[in-house]
Formats: C-alpha cells, sequence, structure tokens
C-alpha cells in the first residue's frame, strides 16, 4: 500500500523522511543479507556445451575465451567438474563433421549429440542433458530449417525437428530443447514424443527468441552462421514485446513446460512480461554475445568480472528467470562456493 494512502501510517505521521529511512536496513552486512531479494544458486543454472568428432580435442573459441569445443571424452572429463560444482544441467550443441542440406546429422541416431547424451548418461545418471532442436548446425546453407528456394519452408521442416527429438530422448535426453522458431515445432515434438512412449519428457521452448546480432560468437563456437540471408524470417524482431507474449502462449499452448526468453541482457523487460502472463517455469539465456563483452572488458581490466557477472545473473533471476542458460556458470557456481 502507499504509504501516503496508508491510514495507520498517516495517523503516525510516518508520510516520509525523516521518519521513513531506507538506508536502516543497509547498515550492515548481515541486515543486508536479510532482506535480500534475490538469490543466485548453481541449481539455477544450466551450462552450455559444444560437441565435436575426434579424440582429446579441446578447441577453444576464440570470441568466447574459457569455452571450447570438446570431442565426447574430454566432454565426459568437463561434465565431471560441473556435476562437481553443483551445476544440475547442461544443454548440448553438436558440431557434425559432414552437413547437408536436410540436416541429417541432427536426427542421426548415431549423431553427435545422441552419441555423447548416451556417453553422458551412462556415467552421470543424476545430471539433466538437455538437448538443443535445431537443423542449423546440420545443413550446408546453415538455416534452421528445409529450403524451398532461399526460403525456409516451416510444415516441410516440422517432421525433422520432431525426429532430432524423438533421436535425443531415445539416446537419453531428460529434457528437449527446440529452438528452430518454425511455427507449431512445439506441438508436432510434443505428439511425437507422446506417440513414442515419451510423454514424460519435458519440452523446454525457447519461445520468445530473437533475431539477434549478440549470437555472433555462437555462430563461430557452433560453425552455424547462416551461408546466406539471415533468420529474420522466423526468428522474432528485437522491437516487439507484445508479439513474445503471443508466441509464449501458443507454445504453452502445444504443450510447453518450461518457456524461454532469449537473448537475456536487453530483454530483461520481455522476461519480466513472461514472467507475469505464465505460471511455468521461465528461462532465460544468457547467450555468447553478452558472455564475450563481459570477458573482453574484464580482460582489459575495465571491469571487475566477479561483481558484473554476479550482478547481470541477479539481474536476470530477478526480471523473473527461474533459470538461467549460460556461459559464466562454471565461474558464477565457484564464486558462490567461496562465498
Ligand atoms: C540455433 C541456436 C543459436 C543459439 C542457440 N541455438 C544461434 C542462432 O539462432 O543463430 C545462440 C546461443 C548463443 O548465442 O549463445 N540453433
Amino acid at each position: 500500500m502507499n504509504r501516503l494512502m496508508d491510514p495507520i501510517n498517516e495517523a503516525r505521521g510516518r508520510a516520509g523522511f525523516p521518519e521513513v529511512r531506507g538506508r536502516r536496513l543497509r547498515r550492515t552486512e548481515p541486515m543486508r543479507t536479510m532482506v535480500r531479494e534475490t538469490i543466485l544458486r548453481p541449481a539455477d543454472l544450466v551450462y552450455p556445451l559444444f560437441i565435436t568428432e575426434g579424440d582429446n580435442v579441446r578447441r577453444e573459441v576464440s570470441s568466447m575465451p574459457g569455452v571450447a569445443q570438446l570431442s565426447i571424452d574430454r566432454l565426459i572429463e568437463e561434465v565431471g567438474t560441473i556435476a562437481e560444482l553443483g551445476i544440475p544441467a547442461i544443454l548440448l550443441f553438436g558440431i557434425p563433421d559432414e552437413k547437408d542440406a536436410v540436416g541429417t546429422g541432427a536426427y542421426a541416431p548415431d549423431g553427435i549429440v545422441q552419441r555423447a547424451t548416451r556417453e553422458l548418461k551412462a556415467r552421470y545418471s543424476d545430471l539433466l542433458v538437455i538437448t538443443d532442436v535445431c537443423l542449423c548446425e546440420y545443413t550446408n546453407h546453415g538455416h534452421c530449417g528445409l529450403l524451398h528456394g532461399t526460403d525456409v519452408d516451416n510444415d516441410a521442416s516440422l517432421d525433422l525437428q520432431a525426429q532430432t527429438a524423438i533421436s535425443h530422448v531415445e539416446a537419453g535426453a531428460d529434457i528437449v530443447a527446440p529452438s528452430n522458431m518454425m511455427d507449431g515445432t512445439v506441438g508436432v515434438i510434443r505428439r511425437a514424443l507422446d506417440n513414442n512412449g515419451y510423454e514424460t519428457t519435458p519440452i523446454m521452448a525457447y519461445s520468445a527468441k530473437y533475431a539477434s546480432g549478440f549470437y555472433g560468437p555462437f555462430r563461430d563456437a557452433a560453425a552455424s552462421a547462416p551461408s546466406f540471408g539471415d533468420r529474420r524470417s522466423y526468428q522474432m524482431d528485437p522491437a516487439n514485446g507484445r508479439e513474445a507474449l503471443r508466441e509464449v502462449a501458443l507454445d504453452v499452448a502445444e504443450g510447453a513446460d518450461i518457456v524461454m526468453v532469449k537473448p537475456a541482457l536487453a530483454y530483461l523487460d520481455v522476461i519480466a512480461r513472461v514472467r507475469a502472463s505464465v505460471d511455468l517455469p521461465v528461462a532465460a539465456y544468457n547467450v555468447s554475445g553478452e558472455y564475450a563483452m563481459v570477458k573482453a572488458a574484464a580482460a582489459n581490466g575495465w571491469l571487475d568480472e566477479r561483481r558484473i557477472v554476479t550482478e547481470i545473473l541477479t539481474g536476470i533471476k530477478r526480471a523473473g528467470a527461474d533459470i538461467i542458460l549460460t556461459y559464466h556458470a562454471k565461474d558464477l557456481a565457484r564464486w558462490l562456493r567461496e562465498g
């Protein structure tokens, strides 16, 4: 209630300063801790990983310091560290050796993500393996669906997205995350999972995914830049907020279990509006370009990395995200442990 309108406080004459002093609760660390509204936990985090063919490969991504493409054996090692830090979930992206027009590697039973998932689940049964469901890393044109001329053909792409999701779940994926932004993709995947006996597997939908310049470093990491054109005919216009609510409502109606906003930092208002519009868990993807900016500034000594990362991720959670997908996950989990 507005203090000025509050009859009890009116009667006490406590309309504002000097009786009211915000600084009383900021005086000491125990006081600040007691009234802190937003607290980050390792359990909030998902760590994205890039898997590549070969043995003993660790190829650093130059635009994402600390992030590397890993072969499956090195991935297994890395996931040991991640699990040990209390991070409950990873998100897998595959980089196949071969690409073709129809993205065969995306839904191949022995594709890179499928093999990595099997190996991981055999060793870390409690780890949540989330898989990105999209064709762009597997098509030679780099678009997220099938081409018809130079158009991405929505309906013709849906069955392949569903096949991709099924092949991931058959390999042991705990959650599938369609990021392709085809209309109807969540519903088609939900039905396919249900018809194949996977009715208990959740879908984390990239519901409000914007056509963003902040994906630049990711496209180096995953070798998935479109060979012509851009993704604006399927990803959202950064200018639109209401449209995000419409996309979210459609994904919820189609059976999404978790809805995502991506990127995060330039879209905190969208996270807050989505949080207010649904009662499902909301995820936010703190994407590659957001990570790269912080890393570059920190490397130059322009910003204090620990402080900035904590502030950014706290802001994303405060805006309404329950789950944060971030390349800073390992660092944050370590800092939280240090206290
Ligand atoms: C596409 C996909 C992208 C990201 C996740 N899934 C890139 C794109 O749409 O071009 C970006 C993630 C990031 O930038 O960290 N399947």
